[in-house]
């Protein structure tokens, strides 16, 4: 008979039929709590068969040659510290104050003083920074800040963005160019490097890379922000695979039309303007996801978006 009796949550998951060879049984001590992961049909069986509530029991004891137990690697998302670039407004101001209103320090930033004091009057408890992530001076004196004033910062959502409409017949396409490449890519990039040495001191952490719906099918007249979120979706899938063996998850969140001041509010009129959610309403239901270990959090028309890629181009641009 084997013993597990560490802390932490685990998962314990009726294995298949097929998956179950023979084996000794093993028991799970307290020192953590447990949760049953699996279908209601599962969860009655398993507690009926071992004789403890469903839900979160204190010990367990069974076959382990019929469960999986596997450490629940699930984020807290209650107690953490929380960067979000960009918090100030929009998207961001919304999952600040969702992830606030869930107990969580969120510090917030962004270019305007004034913008960032109007924020924190709505969520009191929200810490801000003047920073413009694509100042190399000041993206650094907030890292510095960060790791002498917030040493148990966990979390880092890259959710700062700016948006340019361009027409390659216009003879100003290339207005802004830089900023917003640096803004959307560059700036988030190094300020993921600039971070991790801190992150990984965690014992969960996470990054969570805000890209679109339009990173996986592009909008023509906004071209070059399609192209920077497809690269920060390749970036992120890259990353994640590079850290998976490190305590930081790599998340990202794409969120459809979403009603905010992204691109000077362009996006509210017209067809796009009928799909559109608010962003409190996108900020629910991507933390919900969030909350429950997706890699990808994908809400609304996204999901279409991901699975349908570039064979959406036409019909969300006409022949
Ligand atoms: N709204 C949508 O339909 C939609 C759809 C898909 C993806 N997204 C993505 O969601 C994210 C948030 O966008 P949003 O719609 O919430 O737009 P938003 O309302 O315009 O908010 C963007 C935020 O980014 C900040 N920001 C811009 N440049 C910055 C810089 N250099 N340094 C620091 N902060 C900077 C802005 O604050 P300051 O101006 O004060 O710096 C502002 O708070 C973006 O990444 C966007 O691409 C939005």
């Amino acid at each position: 008979m084997g013993a597990l009796s560490m802390g932490g949550v685990y998962a314990i998951k009726p294995l298949s039929k097929e998956r179950r060879p023979d084996g000794s049984p093993v028991t799970v001590q307290q020192g953590g709590s447990f949760s049953l992961t699996g279908y209601p049909r599962h969860l009655r069986r398993l507690a009926g068969r071992l004789g403890v509530p469903a839900g979160f029991p204190t010990s367990f004891v069974g076959t382990p040659s019929y469960f999986s137990i596997k450490k629940d690697s699930r984020m807290n998302m209650t107690t953490n510290t929380i960067l979000i670039t960009g918090g100030a407004a929009g998207i961001g101001l919304a999952l600040a104050r969702q992830l606030s209103e869930r107990g969580n320090r969120v510090i917030i930033c962004g270019r305007s003083e004034e913008a960032l004091l109007k924020a924190q009057a709505q969520l009191p408890h929200v810490v801000t920074r003047v920073c413009d992530i694509t100042d190399q001076a000041s993206r650094q004196s907030m890292v510095n800040w960060l790791n002498t004033e917030y040493p148990g910062l966990a979390m880092v959502i890259n959710n700062a963005g700016v948006q340019y409409r361009r027409l390659f017949t216009d003879v100003n396409a290339l207005e802004y160019l830089e900023q917003e490449v640096a803004t959307n890519f560059i700036a988030p990039v190094r300020l993921i490097g600039e971070l991790l040495p801190l992150l990984k001191r965690q014992s969960q952490a996470a990054i969570i890379n805000v890209t679109s719906a339009l990173a996986f099918a592009p909008m023509a007249d906004v071209p070059v922000y399609c192209a920077t979120k497809a690269a920060m979706h390749s970036f992120t899938l890259t990353l994640r695979h590079q850290l998976k063996a490190t305590s930081v998850r790599v998340v990202e969140m794409a969120p459809p039309i979403v009603d905010t001041g992204l691109g000077g509010g362009t996006r509210s009129g017209g067809a796009a303007g009928q799909q559109m959610m608010s962003a409190d309403e996108f900020a629910i239901d991507a933390l919900i996801q969030l909350e429950n270990d997706q890699d990808e959090v994908l809400v609304g028309l996204s999901v279409g978006a991901r699975k349908m890629g570039e064979a959406l181009f036409e019909r969300m641009n006409g022949a």
